[in-house]
């Protein structure tokens, strides 16, 4: 076990990676095979329809793996939002003792899940953000720089910049999230101040997650360029995968002369997002990813991948070591 960190120590997990939550992605096959692999995984609850849908998946991915996982609940703005209070519950039975918090007024329930202790990583991309979540009792937060998929913010602040600030300022430990795929990175974050790496887009990459090939081998042939930002006219920036659905949405995004939102609504649909996962075709809706997709060229197993990483980080901190010309205390700088 050659790491020990705050985040191994508190999560009783080998390796300081997480799989940060994924709609559409993270059921029980991917989470479990991360937590197998001796990092920790997450089901994602809104993927499930409904709150006892997501007891069955916890109960579907304790039958796949002994090892920890946690579950992500993600607070996004909705018309008719989601029963976030029944979600918790169902977490709460099943026992399960680490959830990921995202998004807008995690405060309700981060109070119900902290009655019983549970620990919550919470995932935000800027300082100020972070610093809320820490009076609300957060045990660890998830730093997502701007490289990172899905809502990078609208500050735009990337993770160079980012986790040392984070060093700087908070009181809480911080895992690095947003632009992380190997072993290199992780030895980074962990200089930088982090206890460990969330990855989301390099987990899509992996022979366990249930997403159709051809997303996976598109990910692949692409390279740090084929992003897209859209919905900044919204004040709701969403990194995505570029393909012919987000060049129509920036397009009516730049033009409209009403700005409703309605027109951009058909195409940012989550439905025609999912499909996509489902049936292979790239263009038929938006899906997310980010700029980590350029250092994404193999798609390994989740284990294989944890090894590898370990490794990698093993070596990039030896390496850095070897610079150093001190001996036995006595520095030469
Ligand atoms: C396909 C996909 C779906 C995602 N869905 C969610 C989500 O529902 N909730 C959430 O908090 N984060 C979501 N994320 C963000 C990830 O949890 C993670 O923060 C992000 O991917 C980190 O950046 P990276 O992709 O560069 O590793 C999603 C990411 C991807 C790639």
């Amino acid at each position: 076990m050659p790491f020990n960190t705050e985040l191994t120590r508190r999560l009783r997990i080998e390796v300081p990676v997480v799989q940060g939550g994924m709609q559409w992605v993270g059921y029980a096959e991917l989470a479990a095979a991360v937590s197998n692999a001796g990092g920790l995984g997450i089901l994602t609850a809104l993927t499930q329809p409904t709150p006892e849908d997501l007891r069955k998946e916890i109960r579907r991915c304790r039958a796949m793996t002994k090892k920890p996982f946690g579950v992500n609940l993600t607070f996004l703005p909705s018309l008719v939002p989601p029963d976030y209070a029944a979600y918790a519950q169902v977490i709460i039975d099943e026992g399960i003792k680490i959830v990921e918090t995202a998004g807008n007024n995690p405060g309700p329930v981060i109070a119900q899940l902290k009655e019983v202790n549970t620990i919550i990583l919470h995932k935000c991309t800027t300082i100020r953000h972070a610093k809320s979540a820490i009076k609300l009792g957060v045990d660890f937060l998830s730093i997502d720089g701007f490289e990172c998929a899905g809502h990078v913010g609208e500050s735009d602040i990337t993770n160079f910049i980012l986790l040392s600030r984070a060093r700087q300022e908070l009181k809480v430990p911080f895992i690095a999230s947003g632009g992380f795929a190997d072993g290199q990175g992780l030895a980074a974050a962990l200089a930088l101040g982090a206890e460990g790496i969330n990855m989301g887009t390099r987990f899509m990459c992996t022979v366990e997650a249930p997403i159709h090939q051809k997303v996976k081998e598109a990910i692949v042939a692409s390279d740090e360029h084929n992003t897209s930002l859209v919905m900044r006219r919204w004040k709701n920036t969403t990194r995505l995968f570029r393909n012919k659905v987000t060049e129509e949405a920036i397009k009516v995004e730049r033009e409209s002369k009403t700005g409703e939102f309605s027109e951009m609504a058909p195409f940012v649909s989550g439905k025609r997002g999912r499909e996509v996962f489902l049936n292979g075709d790239i263009d038929y809706g938006v899906w997310t990813a980010g700029q980590v997709i350029g250092l994404i060229h193999d798609i390994p197993t989740c284990a294989d991948l944890l090894q590898r990483i370990q490794t990698e980080a093993l070596q990039a901190l030896d390496r850095a070591r070897s610079f150093h010309t001190a001996t036995a205390g006595q520095s030469k700088l």
